[in-house]
């Protein structure tokens, strides 16, 4: 596992070597700080985080305002981990000249080492755009939760022979054009696998089987801090939320018992200043 920052280099390389990559996502700099430290090899910042930190109801009206602030997090909780950006609906669909520059804010004005797209091969030409101005890409096929309702919901993909060729086909297209890695997105296990064999840049399932080069989950459901919904392929690690609530509850029965703060949280004053303090209100 390299010490210094992980590059694109160390991604692409993962994969001649077999080793399984690890990406999960993080919003904020307690997230970024405990991915990093956790060593995974990608800390995403997905546009997921409209759903699971701001409370929208899919990842549509996301803004590249709100990834930036994001992003910027990350990067300065994560120094060893690759950060990635995504980009947010429309900030690449309205053309290339459009796609370079906001994928350009997101590596200038956030921070990040990289960007994610969702899209095959009709996006290629956007990927090819902005690999060529030095900006590195990870592609995203299969379900593209941004275009979720063209796709008829937030559904398995690939589940035919002509539907999961296309799926392969979007994935060649994306390495052709240049990204360094794919995320593969709710397809059936055997496609994940044919997925990994049919392109040289890792494949980094969720919800792909684990035959592919690597996993990414969304840290807000695996920790169980997310609670509207938990897609099939999450693995829930661990339950905060619950703890979390509990802690609040506790926390405010002591102050309603005055109970909350102890002396050990308070602050004193020396008997003298506290003498004049009130020798002084008496004046006036
Ligand atoms: O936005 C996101 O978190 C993602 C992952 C689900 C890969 O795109």
């Amino acid at each position: 596992m390299a010490e210094s920052k992980v590059s694109v280099l160390d991604i692409i390389q993962a994969k001649k070597d077999g080793r399984k990559l690890v990406m999960v996502t993080a919003y904020d700099y307690p997230f970024g700080l405990m991915a990093d430290e956790a060593g995974v090899d990608m800390a995403l910042v997905g546009d997921s985080l409209g759903m699971v930190v701001l409370g929208l109801d899919s990842t549509v009206p996301v803004t590249l305002e709100m990834m930036i602030h994001h992003i910027q997090a990350v990067v300065r909780g994560c120094k060893r981990a690759m950060v990635i950006g995504d980009m947010p609906f429309m900030s690449y669909n309205t053309g290339i000249r459009d796609a370079i520059i906001n994928a350009g804010r997101l590596m200038k004005e956030g921070g990040c080492d990289a960007i994610k797209l969702e899209g095959g091969v009709d996006f290629a030409p956007v990927v090819r755009a902005i690999v060529k101005a030095g900006i590195p890409v990870q592609g995203h096929v299969g379900l593209t939760p941004q275009t979720a309702s063209a796709l008829g919901g937030f559904k398995m993909q690939g589940k035919d022979a002509g539907a999961a060729r296309k799926i392969i086909d979007d994935a060649r297209a994306l390495e052709a054009a240049g990204a360094f890695s794919i995320v593969a997105e709710a397809v059936p296990a055997p496609l994940g696998r044919l997925l990994a064999e049919s392109v040289t840049v890792p494949v980094i399932g969720i919800g792909a089987g684990v035959d592919v080069d690597g996993q990414v989950l969304v840290t807000h459901d695996m920790v169980g801090l997310f609670d509207r919904f938990v897609p099939k392929f999450v693995k829930q690690y661990t339950m905060v939320r619950p703890t979390i609530i509990d802690a609040i509850k506790a926390y405010g029965k002591d102050v309603r018992a005055s109970a909350f703060p102890a002396a050990e949280h308070s602050f004193d004053m020396s008997d003298a200043a506290l003498v004049a303090l009130k020798a002084s209100l008496k004046e006036k």
